[in-house]
């Protein structure tokens, strides 16, 4: 299947990047590369002036963000779901879904979508599933047609298992981000015309934070962001927050251990 040879292609890239480059040819090739990074730190913004590009330093972008979340509000209970419709019988693992409220101020909510493992889900890893686009739902796409633990039947309305679901190995958050997008809002509609892969990174920062609230017990747990497409932009982001609070706080927010995008 495509996606398979697609994530050979990503694992053959990190194994080709992490080739030491010992050449004069190559050694060129990084300082171009360097160069580059830096000619890009600074970019033009739609009205021509230079603004500063928020990853070209995410320390001193993102790093004064909070560490744990402030005002935790609503409940696993409440989130879990007793089955969803059309489900098959059967079902041996938890679902929950519900909204993590991201910014108070303009009522903007992000909507998930959390599946555990149906063997042993305490010694599984947190996975967190962003889809693409921009403008890809997470619960449309990636848990119902891609990784989850459902697919659609061609009647539309029930539900059959899928043998390859990623919660076979992993606990699967499927997030839908930006607000906007699935059942993402925000009650501020100008938001939808400003947003951008930092608020984007941000909100989902404090998604995670809030999130850990309601399931306490997965502070702490080996987590991986992932994701496809434009998710390829989310997933390093996130981690890249994830980072630069790390390093201007000295804590650790979550048990960050890789991230994996396919394309
Ligand atoms: C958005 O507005 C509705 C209607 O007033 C309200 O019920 C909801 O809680 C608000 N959402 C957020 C995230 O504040």
């Amino acid at each position: 299947m495509g996606r398979k040879y697609n994530s050979y292609c990503v694992l053959l890239t990190f194994l080709l990047l992490a080739v030491p480059i010992t050449s004069a040819a190559a050694l060129d090739q990084a300082a171009l590369l360097r160069q580059f990074v830096k000619s890009r730190s600074r970019v033009q913004s739609s009205d021509g002036s230079a603004e500063t590009d928020p990853w070209a330093d995410p320390v001193s972008s993102f790093g004064h963000l909070p560490t744990y979340c402030k005002n935790p509000k609503g409940s696993k209970e409440a989130d879990r779901i007793k089955a969803l419709p059309g489900q098959p019988p059967r079902v041996n693992f938890e679902q929950y879904s519900g909204y993590v409220t991201v910014n108070e101020e303009h009522g903007r909510a992000l909507f998930y979508y959390f599946v555990e493992s149906p063997y042993d889900a305490a010694s599984k890893p947190l996975v967190l599933w962003l889809n693409g686009g921009p403008g890809c739902s997470s619960l449309g796409a990636g848990a119902m047609r891609e990784l989850g633990p459902f697919r659609v039947n061609p009647d539309g309305k029930t539900l059959r298992r899928n043998r390859h679901a990623w919660n076979n190995v992993a606990n699967v958050i499927f997030l839908e981000s930006p607000a906007g997008v699935g059942f993402s809002y925000s009650n501020t509609s100008s938001d939808y015309d400003k947003s951008g892969d930092a608020r984007t990174a941000v909100d989902s920062y404090n998604f995670l934070l809030h999130w850990l609230e309601r399931f306490p017990e997965y502070k702490g747990r080996d987590f991986y962001i992932a994701g496809e497409s434009y998710a390829g932009h989310y997933a390093p982001q996130l981690a890249a927050v994830i980072v630069a609070v790390r390093e201007f706080t000295g804590k650790n927010p979550t048990s960050l251990k890789g991230i994996f995008v396919s394309r």
